[in-house]
């Protein structure tokens, strides 16, 4: 049920939080999406709350920092980022995760790669059997420069794509998804892909001229904490 994807969220965030927030610690990443809603909670709450500067993902997480009375900072102003949070589509046993679904994947991993330690947060329904590809089937998501789409679209089906769609902003607007930095995002799904080829086939999409980014984080993820329906918690490192 709803209730319980949302208290397993908020247990995942908070056991996150107590285990990977050190004292010495003095900047924080803070994802995006509606799992990191409960970090910025616990964050908000910690005594030494000013003594950190949190460094935002999207607009939405910097909404979320300010909102919960933490000190916001900008991800140019620091060569390196103590601990950073943030939640995931998608997470595979070897800790392969897709990202995107908020299509906040290019701050997002931008903060992730200046990380120390990055510490993923999610629901049940996020882990993976084994391999990425399960989850919604959506794919993965890539963010691109907007008059590269058509190219890119083409592009991704001569790698093998089952489908590739330009992502629509629904209700919100006729035409597509604009992401913070003024970009398409393209959903691709290449069905299941085993542990060990996730690299490769992110090394392709990157090199496709017009992909700013791709929502694959390889080797990025030092720990995942993920909220089980029975209220434990199962920890991945
Ligand atoms: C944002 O672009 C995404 O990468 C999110 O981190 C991801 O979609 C997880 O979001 P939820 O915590 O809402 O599932």
């Amino acid at each position: 049920s709803e209730e319980l994807i949302e208290k397993s969220k908020k247990l995942a965030a908070f056991a996150a939080v107590n285990e990977n927030v050190s004292k010495s610690d003095r900047i924080i990443g803070v994802g995006s999406g509606s799992t990191v809603v409960y970090v910025a909670e616990r964050l908000g709450q910690l005594e030494n709350k000013e003594k950190f500067i949190c460094i935002p993902t999207s607009f939405q997480s910097k909404q979320l920092i300010l909102d919960n009375g933490l000190r916001l900072g900008n991800v140019e102003e620091f060569d390196e980022i103590d601990v950073a949070f943030d939640g995931a589509d998608e997470i595979d046993t070897n800790l392969n995760l897709i990202k995107g679904g908020g299509a906040a994947l290019y701050q997002e991993k931008l903060v992730a790669s200046l990380s120390r330690k990055f510490v993923v947060v999610a629901d049940f329904r996020k882990q993976s059997p084994e391999r990425l590809g399960h989850f919604w089937r959506k794919g993965v998501p890539i963010e691109v420069v907007p008059n590269s789409y058509v190219k890119v679209l083409k592009d991704l089906f001569k790698l093998g794509a089952n489908s590739a769609t330009l992502r629509d902003a629904g209700k919100a607007k006729a035409g597509p998804v604009v992401t913070d930095n003024g970009n398409f995002v393209i959903d691709a799904d290449f069905g299941e892909i085993p542990l060990n080829k996730v690299k490769e086939l992110d090394e392709k999409l990157i090199r496709l001229v017009g992909v700013v980014e791709t929502g694959f984080f390889v080797d990025y993820a030092e720990k995942a904490y993920i909220g089980n329906e029975d209220g434990s918690i199962t920890s991945l490192s």
